[in-house]
């Protein structure tokens, strides 16, 4: 049974679609079916639906009718449309957009939208020389296999060396290469975790790990981080490890995403005591490990207080930088690394060699690079606490002392109807719930600053004008946020 939208219905619902404010570049018709893909995001269009014929979507539009003919056609091969000949066209979803949990899609052709729901950096200026110098370097490893399950000894050197300097002796046959800290995740989890097994996070924590979990159908329990100052509270977080006995607990102990909380040395000793009493496997992420700012000294590793392998630390290039180089690794023993390499040949194989020794020649240049990651961080930080203190002033923040993002508290449970008003004028968020496991944290939005500073005064503006508009009665959101969050 399919039912039919009707073009004057159609026309109701995308409204406003060729003046919206975050449209600059793109033509008619990609704006038109941005807004299509808009209202398919938000469930406001139903997957299923028979769209208007064309003729009689461009007259309610009043607009060409072939502009709605490139529209629905890009729709089409967005994988949005199925069209038949004769019988019409039906909404759909690209089979690749849907992840069971959360529904997430990743519209990569929206140029005029303002991404705040993904917390990373462009590239630095130092990629495109690094590339150059790995392709020099390549030829060295042609003539074999090109298959390193841990990854290109240069690259666990590298890793081990960074470990080391921060006071944490390792060598290379404690470090896995990986695709990513995500994939260092995944890998971690099907070694150390059997389906349904317990795992504490943090709350509010990392979406995409609580993604990883929910793919191995952990049970999972949370430790309610505070909104100021430490954020771990050590006594619960101690207590409901001794109590709980986790298989395993997921913690991001430096700035911690979302909320960017550094975890102080005395919990770090005391959490790696009471994990080893209670049977407790801790996974450390310390994707943000390299972003401390205005000068914050960092307690020791995590890893500095084991004895026993309980630590598995990961982390990656992501942040400092760059996401795209897809490069991640994982610190363990070098028994837990043989078999996590032994896992990982089943998913993937190896990690490619071209991209590790980019990687190698951007650590070797790390001081350089990090420092000014920092001072760009400082300044776009710094811009959005201003503009939000001028145009937001009844949303709290406090100032994070390193890594990407702001934790805001906002001045009500609007988070959700927040995002999807924004979406309208331009602005993509990641709203407090995704950060939260059972759609709490409604009165929390994550604000990152690793766009520009002219994009987050303007993001700011934009949100700052739709704010008071917003119902406050609006109920459950129907609408499913449409990012990719890193
Ligand atoms: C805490 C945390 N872990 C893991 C990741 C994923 O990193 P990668 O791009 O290295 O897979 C991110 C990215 O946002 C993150 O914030």
């Amino acid at each position: 049974m399919t039912s039919q939208v009707r073009g004057v219905q159609l026309a109701r619902l995308l409204g406003q679609w060729h003046a919206l404010p975050g449209r600059r570049r793109s033509p008619d018709y990609a704006a038109l079916a941005a807004a299509v893909r808009g209202l398919l995001a938000d469930g406001r269009l139903p997957l299923g639906v028979r769209l208007p014929a064309e003729r009689e979507l461009a007259e309610a539009l009043r607009i060409s009718r072939t502009t709605v003919t490139a529209a629905y056609r890009q729709l089409r091969e967005t994988g949005h449309l199925a069209s038949r000949r004769g019988a019409g066209s039906w909404t759909m979803l690209p089979g690749t957009h849907r992840v069971a949990s959360t529904g997430l899609w990743t519209p990569l052709d929206d140029r005029d939208m303002i991404d705040l729901g993904v917390a990373a950096l462009a590239a630095p200026p130092e990629l495109v020389p690094a590339a150059h110098a790995a392709v020099e370097d390549l030829p060295r490893y042609l003539s074999g296999a090109g298959y390193h399950p841990t990854g290109i000894i240069e690259l666990r050197e590298a890793v081990a060396r960074a470990y080391t300097a921060r006071g944490l002796p390792t060598s290379a046959e404690q470090i896995m290469v990986t695709s990513g800290t995500q994939h260092a995740l995944d890998l971690v989890l099907r070694l150390a975790l059997a389906p349904g097994g317990n795992v504490l996070v943090e709350s509010p924590t990392y979406p995409n790990a609580l993604a990883a979990l929910a793919a191995r159908r952990a049970r999972i329990s949370t430790h309610g981080l505070a909104v100021d100052g430490v954020g771990w509270d050590a006594d619960l977080l101690l207590g409901s490890v001794r109590q709980t006995r986790p298989k395993l607990a997921y913690l991001i102990p430096e700035f911690q995403n979302p909320t960017g909380h550094l975890m102080p040395a005395e919990l770090r000793e005391r959490l790696v005591a009471t994990a080893h009493a209670a049977g407790t496997d801790l996974v450390i992420d310390e994707s943000f490990v390299d972003l401390p700012l205005d000068g914050t000294p960092l307690p020791p590793p995590i890893a500095v207080f084991d004895r026993h392998s309980r630590v598995i630390s990961i982390g990656g290039m992501s942040k400092p930088y760059w996401g795209g180089l897809r490069i991640g690794w994982v610190r363990a023993s070098a028994p837990q690394v043989q078999r996590l390499a032994a896992a990982r040949v089943g998913v993937d194989m190896a990690s490619p060699v071209l991209d590790q020794l980019v990687a190698v020649h951007l650590l070797a240049q790390a001081p350089a690079i990090v420092a000014a990651r920092r001072t760009q961080l400082v300044t776009q930080r710094d811009a959005l606490l201003d503009v939000l203190a001028e145009r937001l002033p009844d949303w709290r923040v406090g100032v994070p002392r390193g890594g990407v993002t702001l934790w805001v508290e906002l001045d009500g449970p609007i988070s959700s109807a927040l995002a999807r008003a924004a979406e309208e004028v331009g602005v993509r968020l990641a709203p407090g719930p995704r950060f939260g496991l059972d759609g709490t944290l409604e009165r929390f939005l994550r604000l990152p600053f690793t766009l520009p500073a002219a994009d987050l005064v303007e993001a700011v503006g934009r949100l700052a004008a739709i704010r008071y508009d917003l119902d406050r009665g609006v109920g459950r959101p129907r609408w499913r946020e449409p990012a990719v969050i890193a």
